[in-house]
């Protein structure tokens, strides 16, 4: 399992993410003799009564720089588990970390990092920012991008060590990835990182696999918890947020910044396309349809802001043209125009 670990989901929820992390691993926080946290101690496997599964865990930057005590309880639990004398059907981690060994060689303690990350004073797996420029070719140049800034392994000891080549060879055996959303504050289509950090791994595991990985969210935002596959998530807040009038009209009493949200979202979406695929071609029609097929929404838009409507209408052509989906031929001259439109308006606006 692939999780991604942001720091601020886990102050509010008290370490939420931590402890499911902990207890797919079969570990749990060890105390000292005054209470106070000092590392992880495994459940015997009688009592956890199933296998120990590994997790290749990706943390944010803001993670690594509020949470160092928690990043080393991780990783001693991931050593632990690596270590102990079970067979290797019942611990996952054992017999991936062993194989690794077999395979690579080096020592125990190297082929049992879990704890992936960015290096010191560095955020991010610039895939957002790639995908925000356009700067890109191939799906795999995301991938590469991610597993380059989140090849930063930590162990017992806190401090990053380069292993990318480590990073890529667990992310091979991968099955899902998935992570928490705690707040309906934001969606996975609201900030450009939940792709940057789920669907840059989701790709990242894809190139070292060469299939579809299946990804989930766990919705953790209505108190019981509720797991969705990203696509479900995507259709979900494609429907209830971007294409909802309730929501958008909302944004658009904010006036241009309302429409660079709406133009955010759409880029958002591309993100999710570029790194999971999970994103259905409806969303696209729907949303050219709604910001830009309608004119009169398409010259409110480009009144407020006329610099995120073209960006936007941009976005909805290079997913076409990606491939991301196949509009008809009308709907693409509609989308064309509209952008020659705007950028006329752009040089119009420069010249003034
Ligand atoms: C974090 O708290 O780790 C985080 C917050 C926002 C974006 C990315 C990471
Ligand atoms: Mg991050």
């Amino acid at each position: 399992v692939a999780m991604v670990l942001w720091g601020t989901d886990n102050l509010k929820t008290e370490g939420g993410p931590i402890a499911q992390a902990l207890a797919l691993m079969g570990a749990t926080p060890r105390y000292d003799s005054y209470g106070r946290l000092a590392g992880a101690a495994l459940i015997p496997l009688a009592e956890l009564g199933r296998p120990r599964i590994d997790v290749v865990m990706t943390l944010s930057g803001i993670f690594r720089d509020l949470l160092p005590l928690q990043m080393k309880l991780l990783a001693e639990a991931a050593l632990l588990a690596a270590k102990a004398e079970e067979a290797e059907e019942e611990n996952y981690i054992r017999k991936h970390t062993l194989h690794h060994l077999a395979q690579h060689g080096g020592t125990i303690e190297e082929a049992a990092l879990r704890v992936f990350g960015n290096t010191d004073g560095t955020y991010g797996a610039n895939v957002n920012a790639m995908i925000s420029d356009g700067a890109w070719n191939e799906e795999d140049e995301l991938a590469a991008a991610f597993v380059k800034r989140k090849g930063f392994a930590y162990g017992r000891a806190g401090k990053p060590v380069q292993h990318v080549k480590l990073l890529s060879s667990v992310l091979a055996d991968v099955q899902l990835a998935y992570q928490n959303l705690d707040s309906v504050e934001l969606g996975v289509t609201t900030v450009d990182t939940y792709f940057d950090t789920l669907g840059g791994i989701a790709r990242a595991v894809k190139r070292q696999r060469g299939s579809d990985t299946p990804v989930y969210i766990s919705d953790q935002t209505r108190g019981t918890g509720k797991i969705r596959t990203l696509r479900d998530q995507i259709a979900l807040e494609s429907r209830s947020r971007t294409l909802n009038p309730k929501f958008y009209e909302g944004l658009l009493k904010h006036g241009a910044e309302g429409v660079r949200q709406i133009e955010a979202h759409v880029t958002n979406t591309m993100g999710w396309s570029a790194t999971t695929e999970a994103v259905d071609p409806w969303v696209y029609q729907r949303l050219s349809e709604t910001f830009v097929l309608d004119e009169a929404m398409r010259k409110r838009l480009a009144a407020l802001n006329p610099a995120a409507s073209a960006r936007m209408t941009n976005r909805l052509i290079e997913a076409s043209e990606r491939a991301y989906w196949t509009p008809d031929a009308a709907t693409l001259a509609a989308l064309q125009g509209a952008a020659d439109e705007l950028e006329d308006r752009l040089e119009g606006i420069a010249a003034e």
